[in-house]
């Protein structure tokens, strides 16, 4: 038999010893770091390919859809879920980021991963304090980096520790975090770590809104006005579509679309897509990033310049 983790235990199928996470419709839920392992290892020693999809939960389509492309890439699929303390700033929302346990352990489970990992901060962080981060360098000097001051190195500080908890084979994340998507691939890359990071496009409302954990902070007249980050990189595309390549200009367009909604935007800009740093003259592949506040309620979205 195996042993299961606590009352947050959730399962529909049962509980034959060799089922643990391959019926479909199955989630083991795991809340100990020793737990994780041992159900990794005997996936692995089943000769199983393993994929990570890291969350803070709240889950929504956007974080679904890193579960199918995980499963495309492998055959044994673990999220987590942890609202990680250490990439919050003192006056950010880390006490009413929205929570839901049970709902996204159901979610979870109807999209076919194999174990949901939802520590407790002292499991992540044993009392006693810290004496080693993972910082990175320079690439936290602009944009996220900027506006959330030590942002960085929390995320890639506990990305390190569920990897080295999990050791998938592959991990997967969304483009909606550019940012995130490019620290995160230059710490595998500087520091070896043996893995392969997927990265799976932004999922976006049918009117553009890029999903996002903290939509539902925004009131009805905020979410309108929300559309606007998503409607300029939009016009951007079409004005690089039609030729521009300047990209003061193409910044120019984006900045009159978020003007229309009084949207004074923290940035907006074409970057490479590797440094994050601005570029003169726009490529494909080159990306816009954009971050604002709407209402109280910041949000931040890109898009990838394509040719037309
Ligand atoms: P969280 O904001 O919960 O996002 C988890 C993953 O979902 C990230 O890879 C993020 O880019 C992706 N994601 C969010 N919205 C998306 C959307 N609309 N379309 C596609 N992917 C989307 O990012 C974090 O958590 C944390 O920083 C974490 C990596 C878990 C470390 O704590």
């Amino acid at each position: 038999m195996f042993a299961r983790a606590g009352s947050r235990m959730t399962t529909t199928a049962s509980d034959l010893a060799g089922a643990r996470g391959a019926l479909r419709g199955t989630v083991e839920v795991l809340t100990r770091i020793p737990e994780v392992r041992n159900v990794v290892a005997a996936a692995r020693a089943r000769g199983k390919r393993i994929a990570f999809v890291p969350t803070m939960g709240a889950l929504h389509e956007g974080h679904l859809r890193l579960i199918d492309t995980a499963r495309k890439a492998a055959d044994f699929v673990v999220v987590s879920i942890f609202v990680n303390p250490l990439q919050f700033g003192p006056n950010e929302d880390l006490a009413k980021y929205p929570r839901d346990i049970d709902g996204d352990t159901a979610k979870v489970r109807s999209r076919g991963a194999d174990v949901v990992f939802i520590p407790e901060v002292a499991e992540i962080y044993p009392p006693g304090g810290r004496r080693v981060r993972i910082v990175p360098v320079g690439l936290d000097e602009r944009w996220e980096g900027a506006a959330r001051p030590g942002h960085f190195e929390g995320v890639l500080t506990v990305v390190a520790k569920l990897f080295n908890i999990v050791l998938p084979d592959v991990a997967v994340f969304g483009q909606k975090d550019a940012q995130q998507v490019a620290v995160v691939r230059a710490m595998v890359r500087d520091l070896d770590l043996p893995l392969q990071i997927v990265v799976a496009p932004t999922v976006r409302e049918p009117d553009g809104l890029a999903l996002s954990s903290r939509n539902v902070y925004l009131s009805p007249d905020d979410r309108r006005r929300a559309l606007a980050l998503s409607r300029a990189l939009f016009s951007i595309q079409a004005a690089f579509g039609r030729g521009e390549r300047d990209a003061r200009a193409l910044e120019q367009e984006g900045l009159a679309v978020l003007g229309r909604d009084s949207i004074a935007p923290d940035y907006l800009a074409v970057v490479d897509p590797e440094t994050l740093a601005t570029v003169s003259t726009a490529e494909p592949g080159c990306i816009v990033l954009v971050a604002g506040r709407v209402g109280p309620t910041r949000l931040i979205d890109n898009i990838a310049l394509a040719s037309p």
